[in-house]
C-alpha cells in the first residue's frame, strides 16, 4: 500500500510545500495553496523495480508519415490549429465562463459527425438534456455525435475503447474530471493533471485527437494547471469583450503550427458564425470624421487585420493623470507618450489617456505605435484623420519611425477595403508597397506626422 503524503499544493502553478503559507514562492499567487495528497498517480506494482523492456531506437530521417490532419469543418478553426486537428493530439481550450467554449466545441464535434466521424462530446458541467437543448438551438440535433454527462476518465477511457477509435473526444472541463488514481478532490492541481495524463495517454495510445476544455482565472491564466499547458500540444484561447459579440480564438502553444494565429468568430442567436473577412466586421462601426481614430493595418498572425484605435485625451483633474487602455500594451502606450513629450513637444502629462483598440481585438505588434500616436495627437488637438488612410510603423525611442515586417500584406488589405493612403514608415516603400495602388506617405519621424495632423 502507498504511504499516503499530504502536501500543500498551489493550486495556480502546482508548487508544492510541506507547510501551508500565505504566498506561493513560485508564482508569487496569495492564498492558492491547498492540501492535497500527493501519492503518485503510478500504481505502486509499477514503480517497483522491474527490468526495463528494451525498445527500438529510430533514425530522424525515418519515413513517418507526415502528421495526418482531419480538417473541423470549421475554417476559422483548422487556421489557428494549423490546418486541422493531428491524430493523437490533445488540445487545451481556456476561456472565460460564458464566453461560448461549449457552443464552439458542440459546433466543431457536430460538424465532425457529418462529415462522418466518430465524435465524442463528454461533459462534466452539464446534464445531457441541457447539451441537447444547446444543439437544439444551434440547429445541430440531428448531428450524429455520441455524448454523455461524465466525470471519471477511467470509466471514460474504458468506454472510448469500445468501438471504432474515436477521431474527436471533447471533454468539458478538464477541472471537473476525476481519477481513482489519486485521492484529492476534483479540480485539485494533483487531480486535473493526474486525469489530463490519463486522457493524452488515451490519444497518444489510440490517435484519437482530444480536446480539454479549461476554465480561466481572473488574470487570464487557464486555471490552477499551468502544468496542463505544459502537457497538451497546444493552447487555445477563446476570448471577447464582454459586451461585444466578437470572439476570438488565439493559439498560445502550437506544436503542430504558428502561434499568434486567430480565428475570428460572431456569436449570433443561432450560435457562433465564422467571421472570414475579420478588417470588415471590425470596422464596421466605424465613426467617420471622430477625432482621436486612427485605422491600423496590423498582421494577426498569417493574415492582415484592420482595425481601428480610438483614442482620448482629456484635461486631468487628478494629481496623477489617468492612463488606461484596452487591447493594447500598456507599456508600449507609456512608451509612445513618452516619445510624443520628449522628442515632439506634445505636453501630455496633465491630461488623462484612453486608448481603445475596438471590436475587442488584442493587438501585440509594435506597429501599431504609428497608429496609437495618430489617434492620440488627433484627440488632443481635437481635428479628424483622413478617413481614407490607414497607419502602421513602430516608434524607437528616439522618435524614428522603424520599418515593420510584411508591408505588402498590409497595403493589400487595406486597398481591399477602400482605404486611399496609408502612412508608414520610410524604409517600406522598397518592400512591396511601391506598386500597391495606394498613395504612399513615408514618414521617418515622429515629429513629422505630430506636424501634419497638429
Ligand atoms: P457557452 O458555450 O455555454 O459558454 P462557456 O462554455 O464558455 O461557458 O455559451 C454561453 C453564452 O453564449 C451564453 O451566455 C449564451 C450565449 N449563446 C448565444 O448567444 N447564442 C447561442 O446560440 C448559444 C448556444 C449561446
Ligand atoms: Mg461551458
Amino acid at each position: 500500500m502507498a504511504k499516503s503524503t499530504l502536501s500543500f499544493v498551489c493550486q495556480n502553478c502546482g508548487a508544492a510545500y510541506n507547510r501551508w503559507q500565505g504566498k506561493c514562492d513560485s508564482c508569487g499567487e496569495w492564498n492558492t495553496l491547498a492540501e492535497e495528497d500527493t501519492t503518485g498517480s503510478v500504481p505502486v506494482s509499477i514503480r517497483s523495480k522491474r527490468k526495463g523492456r528494451t525498445f527500438a531506437l529510430e533514425s530522424l530521417s525515418g519515413k513517418t508519415q507526415d502528421a495526418p490532419r482531419l480538417s473541423s469543418g470549421m475554417t476559422e478553426l483548422d487556421r489557428v490549429t494549423g490546418g486541422g486537428f493531428v491524430r493523437g493530439s490533445v488540445l487545451l481550450v481556456g476561456g472565460d465562463p460564458g464566453i461560448g467554449k461549449s457552443t464552439l466545441l458542440t459546433q466543431a464535434t457536430s460538424m465532425m459527425a457529418r462529415a462522418g466521424h466518430r465524435a465524442v462530446y463528454i461533459s462534466g458541467e452539464e446534464a445531457v438534456a441541457q447539451v441537447r437543448l444547446r444543439a437544439e438551438r444551434l440547429g445541430l440535433a440531428d448531428a450524429p455525435v455520441q455524448l454523455a454527462s461524465e466525470t471519471s476518465v477511467e470509466d471514460i477511457v474504458s468506454t472510448l475503447s469500445e468501438g471504432a477509435v474515436p477521431r474527436l473526444i471533447v471533454i468539458d472541463s478538464i477541472q471537473t474530471m476525476w481519477t481513482d488514481t489519486v485521492e484529492s478532490a476534483p479540480g485539485t492541481v494533483t487531480q486535473v493533471r493526474a486525469s489530463a495524463q490519463a486522457l493524452i495517454r488515451f490519444a497518444k495510445k489510440t490517435g484519437a485527437t482530444i480536446i480539454l476544455v479549461g476554465h480561466v482565472t481572473k488574470d487570464g491564466q487557464i486555471a490552477g494547471p499551468r502544468v496542463v499547458e505544459h502537457m497538451v500540444d497546444a493552447v487555445l484561447s477563446f476570448e471577447g469583450e464582454g459586451s461585444q459579440q466578437f470572439r476570438i480564438l488565439r493559439s498560445a502553444k502550437n506544436r503542430f503550427g504558428a502561434t499568434d494565429e486567430i480565428g475570428v468568430f460572431e456569436m449570433t442567436g443561432l450560435g457562433l458564425r465564422e467571421v472570414t473577412n475579420p478588417s470588415e466586421l471590425f470596422l464596421s462601426e466605424r465613426e467617420l470624421g471622430s477625432p482621436g481614430t486612427a485605422v491600423f493595418a496590423g498582421i494577426e498572425g498569417t493574415r492582415p487585420v484592420l482595425v481601428e484605435l480610438q483614442a482620448l485625451v482629456a484635461p486631468t483633474s487628478l494629481g496623477t493623470p489617468r492612463r488606461a487602455v484596452v487591447g493594447w500594451d500598456p507599456s508600449r502606450l507609456s512608451m509612445v507618450l513618452a516619445v510624443l513629450e520628449a522628442h515632439c513637444g506634445v505636453k501630455l502629462s496633465g491630461h488623462d489617456v484612453y486608448l481603445n483598440v475596438a471590436g475587442g481585438l488584442r493587438i501585440q505588434e509594435p506597429a501599431a505605435d504609428l497608429a496609437a500616436a495618430a489617434a492620440l495627437v488627433s484627440s488632443l488637438v481635437n481635428a479628424p484623420l483622413p478617413t481614407d488612410a490607414v497607419y502602421f510603423g513602430e516608434i524607437s525611442l528616439s522618435g524614428a519611425i522603424r520599418p515593420v515586417a510584411q508591408t505588402a500584406a498590409r497595403l493589400k488589405e487595406a486597398l481591399k477595403l477602400g482605404f486611399g493612403r496609408a502612412i508608414l514608415p520610410e524604409s517600406a516603400r522598397g518592400d512591396g508597397g511601391g506598386d500597391a495602388g495606394l498613395a504612399l506617405n513615408s514618414v521617418g519621424n515622429l515629429t513629422t506626422l505630430v506636424a501634419e495632423i497638429a
